[in-house]
């Protein structure tokens, strides 16, 4: 029997859909649901209807639901109960102080409506990025309880007490020089990068770096090849910028460039790529590969963009070096490298860089300063010493061993429960997350969410791929919590499995 609760999601979305025909439905329906949990419509520690029926009735893809559900379990409205689904919480956080017109909205009433840009609709409706960004077996995640914080607080605080107007006021040269000199030198011995400190740009994570480069260097209708599948992340800030995506087929060597010459007027201006460890599959990109993509860059003068975001994190052979480092083999080629201490440090840093020619570093510095007006130079500071003191190398070597012991846990759980080929074919031992391969037809997406219902946080690979053909599977991150805490959600991963049948 349809719970009542159904009905009146049903009618009040139906009432914002008709106030806000552009809207946002992911946004439309947590609003609607945050509202019905407020005026106790949905009262507290009550069962929210099962996501795959609400979905259904309210004739909306499965995937929207989960976000709504994720969403207000971030914010304290819901709670996942293991095995049993979501529930409403049993103390409800305070109302936000929402304008007057907006709380109207919630209860069905007419609403101002906010009409969002094309574009903005874009990448809302795609919206991917988690809402609970911690816990086992959210992807990419590091292990933030273990980033020596205390060490890195004594630094920021003696030079804070220095006041020197510098690290407080606006980054205008693209980062603090001293990061700029530390990095040369880590990314010159870690990474073979070829560069001096003034081709270095300090940026607010990778995205921010994706954007410089595709506003400083693109213009709307300009192409860019893409990994297929590979990071939402990248196509998202491509696509607002009005970027045309064309996705390129990865394997066992990395992306595929296609074969032969094509005339000017369909050469890339872009190529992102993730060589070291292709992401989200783990292919590391062949050296002949490598050397075709400089080449067809080279003819077609397209900019080549290597997000090296975790290469850090290899556990087996040698560290595989940065394709920018080939750029004495190929001089006419133009490669922009960038790299985050997101995985090495911890996400919330927001502190990234790239490595850019020469010929544009000044643009890149002027562009930035402009668009975003720098900051956290204290940290940046901070981070240069961290570096130089060989802090940052025997943290990350410290990591590798800690990340090693619990990719081979979870590793050894999936052989013993699944099999050893449910682990992807691409895998290479590197990085901060598993790729299992799931069975043709079995619905990725609902596995995930049935995992979210229980407080587990994988992600569905189908969701990564911008063509048809897409490859069923979950991304499992196995960073962020110790081994004994696996066991248990990686229990429930395979009972959701179990539970999901192939179609
Ligand atoms: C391939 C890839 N690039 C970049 C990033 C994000 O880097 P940042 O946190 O520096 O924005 C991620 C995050 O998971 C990623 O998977």
């Amino acid at each position: 029997m349809k719970p009542i609760s159904v009905d009146l999601l049903a009618q009040r979305l139906e009432a914002e859909r008709k106030a806000r025909p552009d809207g946002a439905i992911n946004r439309m329906l947590y609003e609607c649901l945050r509202g019905a949990i407020h005026d106790a419509s949905l009262p507290a520690a009550s069962r929210l209807p099962p996501s795959r029926d609400l979905a259904a009735q309210l004739g909306i893809s499965r995937n929207t639901v989960m976000h709504a559900y994720e969403q207000l379990m971030a914010e304290g409205y819901a709670k996942g109960l293991t095995g049993s689904g979501t529930y409403v919480a049993d103390r409800i956080p305070d109302p936000p102080s929402l304008p007057r017109a907006a709380m109207a909205s919630t209860h069905g009433a007419p609403a101002v409506a906010a009409r969002l840009s094309r574009r903005g609709r874009q990448v809302i409706d795609k919206a991917l990025a988690q809402t609970r960004q911690w816990g086992a077996f959210m992807p990419g995640l590091p292990d933030i309880t273990q980033v020596p914080q205390q060490k890195l607080a004594k630094i920021v605080a003696r030079l804070a007490r220095s006041q020197s107007p510098a690290m407080l006021s606006y980054a205008a040269g693209g980062g603090h020089p001293a990061l700029h000199r530390s990095l040369a030198v880590y990314l010159r011995q870690a990474r073979s990068v070829v560069c001096e400190p003034e081709q270095i740009v300090v940026t607010e994570g990778v995205h921010q770096a994706i954007d410089l480069i595709t506003r400083v260097l693109g213009d709307p209708g300009d192409t860019a090849w893409v990994e297929e599948p590979g990071y939402w992340g990248t196509r998202s800030v491509l696509e607002i910028n009005g970027i045309r995506l064309k996705p390129l087929p990865v394997d066992a060597e990395g992306m595929r460039p296609p074969p032969g010459d094509r005339p000017a007027a369909q050469a890339p201006r872009f190529a992102f790529v993730t060589p070291s460890h292709q992401y989200p599959l783990g292919a590391v990109m062949s050296m002949s590969r490598r050397l075709d993509l400089l080449a067809h860059a080279a003819r077609d003068g397209t900019w080549v963009v290597e997000d090296d975001y975790d290469s850090e994190f290899r556990f087996a052979g040698q560290p595989i070096a940065s394709l920018q480092g080939l750029l004495p083999n190929a001089p006419a080629a133009q490669v922009i490298y960038v790299g985050t201490f997101s995985k090495t440090l911890y996400p919330g840093l927001r502190i990234a860089y790239m490595v850019v020619p020469a010929s544009v570093a000044t643009a890149f510095r002027t562009a930035q300063s402009e668009l975003y007006r720098g900051g956290h130079m204290l940290m940046q500071a901070a981070l240069a010493e961290f570096i130089d003191s060989g802090l940052y190398a025997a943290h990350i070597r410290k990591m590798r061993l800690v990340y090693a012991a619990r990719r081979a846990f979870l590793i050894a759980l999936v052989q013993q429960w699944l099999g050893a080929d449910w682990i992807h074919e691409y895998d290479t031992g590197a990085g901060l997350h598993l790729v299992l391969a799931l069975p043709e037809g079995m619905d990725d997406v609902a596995v995930t969410e049935a995992c979210a219902a229980q407080g587990v946080l994988v992600r569905p690979l189908s969701r990564y791929y911008l063509g048809r053909r897409r490859r069923s599977g979950l991304l499992l991150g196995f960073a962020s919590v110790p081994q004994e805490q696996m066991l248990a959600p990686f229990e429930i991963v395979v009972r959701c499995i179990r539970q999901a049948v192939p179609a």
